[in-house]
């Protein structure tokens, strides 16, 4: 059992050598079971939890932007130093690792508090996905999908109406 005042100190990781890291790309990386999305913006290396505290698309499927760390799946980016969503739809913060990049590699700083809050993902979202068949997730996931391509024929009708309308 910890001490009450025990100091709870990170403990830095390998996790690439610096020409894995990019600019622009972001890396799906692993700390033991933490995963992390490793990325470079301007020359300079941030890790940060690969989940978005949105609906936990992976990071490391998005991009590394001036602005910002970007989301592929609806566009939030997050401010690389404080997890700050800077764009909508994603309204919570990520976790953000202390990196230190040090003789052509990269390395990524967690302790016990960083790992857990990396793994915590929308936990409503969790528990109801894990709690549910295989094929209602696939219900689900299919209903997202038709959602969003519902809304972008709505946005191109949309578009085509209102050219058609300028052209009369
Ligand atoms: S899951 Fe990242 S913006 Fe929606």
């Amino acid at each position: 059992m910890p001490e009450p005042c025990e100091e709870n100190t990170v403990e830095f990781h390998n996790v690439a050598r610096s020409g894995q890291v990019p600019e622009g790309v972001v890396r799906r990386l692993f700390i033991g079971e933490v995963e992390i999305a490793v990325s470079r913006s301007e020359g300079v290396v941030y890790a940060t939890s690969n989940y978005c505290s949105h609906l936990d698309c992976l990071l490391s499927s998005g991009k590394a932007t001036e602005d910002g760390l970007l989301c592929s799946c609806h566009g939030s980016v997050f401010d690389y130093r404080t997890g700050e969503p800077l764009c909508p739809p994603a309204t919570r913060p990520i976790t953000v690792f202390p990196v230190k990049e040090e003789d052509g590699r990269v390395w990524v700083g967690m302790d016990d508090e960083l790992a857990k809050a990396a793994m915590r993902r929308r936990a409503a979202g969790s528990r109801r996905l894990s709690a549910r068949r295989p094929s209602e997730v696939g219900g689900e996931v299919g209903r997202e999908v038709g959602r969003e391509v519902g809304r972008e024929v709505g946005r191109e009708v949309g578009r085509e109406v209102g050219r058609e309308v300028d052209a009369e």
